[in-house]
């Protein structure tokens, strides 16, 4: 949601922060806009768009400063427009500020700035922090370096809500200040520069050092330091962490899209999520969570808590954690659970699901539970991201960097690592260990079983390429089924603009069945022996009513369908990692047929760091 850059060094800037905002586009893309000190003072060239466009934009040749700040934008406040585009500047064009997060009180904040004569010409919400600086500034009693500071922290005592912020000063033009709040953003170190971004792969190609900054906390950055401050500016200590992922993890490796990529990633992505945490006749290793028989034996509720692609990931596990731990578990939306005050307490063990680590409604559920006594577990893929910094354990998925919008790769590692969290707390419980031990044997042959899946995709093209042009398609699954029909739903919406919905097979004759006439496409998950039956049933009832049929399993059919993917068997409980596939590159040449931006679905972004 909206992603941020920052240079400073003894290179151009532009060059440098364009590179950062190309790959910070999945952040936002409706309009790009960079901020460089120039030798006569700050210079801002933006527009509506994508950074593709800011690269053609009148005046972007003549930024040759070695400091500047950037801005890809996903809208919420405002339009897209040059004139909402980030950075944004005070009235006195002192200040240059980009930013990401939302400022809830910036109406009375206008208001108040407006009542001392200051003007605004954008609709958004940002406009109000560079004029704020600039008031601070001007009444601040501290000289130099603090005066600078100073006004920014008096900022950000008036500011409500959540920010990243790179602040830029014609009047200290060896200098930036950043900042955040409930938005990410890190700092890269190099030698005599400096570099900063929403996310650690956008700079991994210039530096693997790199300093996260935790809610509250500025950096005061020059060319060849970096000095670090609390909320009350005064001085803290940082350590630098090395990051050793690959830069070219981030790169397309020649694929056509970070999508593609990322699906045929999985077999890779799925052993490192595994690692050494299971093998063969040995125990469970996840010694990042430290919880004993005698609190699992005390826990009466698991919660599964997260957003979009995360939340199935919940879904689909939710049987696991049931059939192996015998808890019950409740898997929420994170943006109902925290507005409808869940029934938790220090018998409740809430799990947190989050790609990115960042995904304000997902850390704001997780404080919630925090604050009523339950115990925290992040699963995330980032490392240092804002929830692992909150919750009290964190398991990493290890999936490599995730680009595309889409989530493909991080959903079916989120569900590998979402198992081993199960059987590791029944082993510690000592229940179904034979089951686990099954479960564990099934993980540990599910990326050859993958390879094989993403060798037949031919057919799946070409159905794609047969109803591409439709207008509504249902997906169907009971059980585990069903779940894995929910994210097939979703990817198919997400980046073809196909309106789909997914149905537990035996509910859509309550109402949605209506809706099947002649040609409709039904597509299917059948990966439960125990329910092939019924839900053969369930699809002859959509057959004998024109539907086309699109049918992903692992079992003998005894009747024939329009299409039928035949997935690997495996233990029906980590079934969704294998049936899921299809419906992923269904879903993707569906866009592709459409000639649509995979990548860069409209509307959507990647890391969602407003509520
Ligand atoms: C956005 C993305 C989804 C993702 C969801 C949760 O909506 O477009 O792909 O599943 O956020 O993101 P998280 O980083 O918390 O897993």
């Amino acid at each position: 949601m909206c992603g941020i850059v920052g240079y400073i060094g003894k290179k151009e800037a532009k060059p440098i922060l364009i590179n950062g905002l190309f790959r910070l586009e999945y952040r936002g893309y409706d309009s790009a806009g960079i901020a460089t000190i120039e030798n006569n003072g700050l210079k801002v060239v933006k527009n509506k768009g994508r950074v593709n466009d800011l690269n053609n934009t009148k005046g972007i040749d003549s930024l040759k400063g070695t400091i500047g700040i950037g801005h890809t934008r996903w809208a919420t406040h405002g339009k897209p427009s040059s004139t909402n585009s980030h950075p944004h500047m005070d009235n006195s064009e002192n200040f240059a500020v980009v930013h990401n997060g939302i400022i809830e009180n910036y109406a009375d904040l206008k208001e108040f700035l407006k009542s001392h004569k200051y003007k605004f010409l954008s609709e958004t919400d940002t406009e109000v922090i560079p004029n704020l600086i600039h008031f601070y500034f001007e009444s601040s009693k501290k000289t130099g370096n603090m005066r600078f500071l100073d006004a920014i922290a008096n900022t950000c005592k008036m500011l409500k809500g959540s920010y990243a912020l790179e602040i830029l000063s014609s009047m200290y033009p060896d200098n930036m200040i950043v900042v955040r709040k409930d938005s990410p953003l890190v700092i890269g170190k190099g030698v005599e520069e400096n570099y900063i971004s929403s996310d650690i792969p956008a700079i991994l190609s210039f530096t693997k050092d790199f300093y996260l900054l935790n809610d509250n906390e500025f950096a005061f950055i020059s060319r060849d330091s970096i000095d670090f401050y609390d909320s009350e500016l005064n001085k803290i200590d940082k350590e630098c962490q090395n990051i050793t992922w690959n830069a070219g993890a981030a790169e397309k490796d020649g694929y056509a899209d970070f999508m593609l990529k990322e699906i045929n990633e999985q077999p890779k992505s799925i052993r490192e999520t595994i690692g050494s945490r299971i093998s063969k006749n040995s125990k469970t290793l996840l010694p990042d969570i430290d919880l004993d028989k005698k609190y699992l034996n005390s826990i009466n509720k698991i919660f599964i808590v997260a957003c979009g692609t995360a939340m199935h990931a919940g879904y689909a596990t939710k049987p696991i954690f049931e059939g192996l731990c015998e808890i019950p578990v409740e898997v929420d939306a994170a943006s109902e659970f925290r507005y409808r005050n869940p029934l938790i307490n220090e018998k409740t063990l809430c799990i947190f699901v989050t790609q990115s680590g960042e995904t304000a409604d997902t850390i704001a559920a997780l404080k919630l539970a925090k604050s009523k006594g339950a115990k925290t577990i992040a699963i995330s893929n980032v490392i240092g991201s804002s929830i692992t910094r909150e919750a009290d354990y964190t398991v990493y998925t290890h999936a490599g960097p995730e680009i595309a919008v889409a989530s493909t790769k991080a959903y079916t590692s989120q569900i590998v690592l979402l198992a081993i969290v199960a059987i590791y707390f029944a082993e510690i419980l000592e229940k179904n260990l034979e089951k686990c031990s099954e479960l564990k044997n099934d993980i540990l042959l599910l990326p050859t079983k993958l390879e094989e899946v993403l060798k037949n995709t031919d057919k799946i093209k070409e159905f794609a390429k047969k109803i591409y042009k439709e207008k509504d398609v249902f997906f169907i699954g009971r059980g585990i089924d069903y779940s894995v029909a929910q994210e097939g739903s979703l990817k198919l919406k997400e980046i073809s603009y196909i309106h789909s919905e997914a149905y537990p097979s035996g509910e859509l004759k309550h109402g949605a069945i209506a809706l099947i006439e002649n040609g409709v496409t039904v597509v299917s998950v059948l990966t439960n022996r125990m329910l092939v039956e019924k839900s053969v049933s369930n699809l002859l009832e959509v057959v004998t009513r024109g539907a086309k049929t699109f049918i992903v399993t692992n079992q003998e059919l005894n009747h024939d369908f329009d299409e039928v993917i035949t997935i690997p068997k495996t233990s029906t409980l980590i079934s969704p990692v294998l049936s899921v596939v299809p419906l992923q590159i269904l879903a993707y040449y569906i866009s592709k047929e459409k000639g649509l931006d995979v990548d860069k679905p409209r509307n959507l972004a990647k890391s969602v760091t407003v509520e």
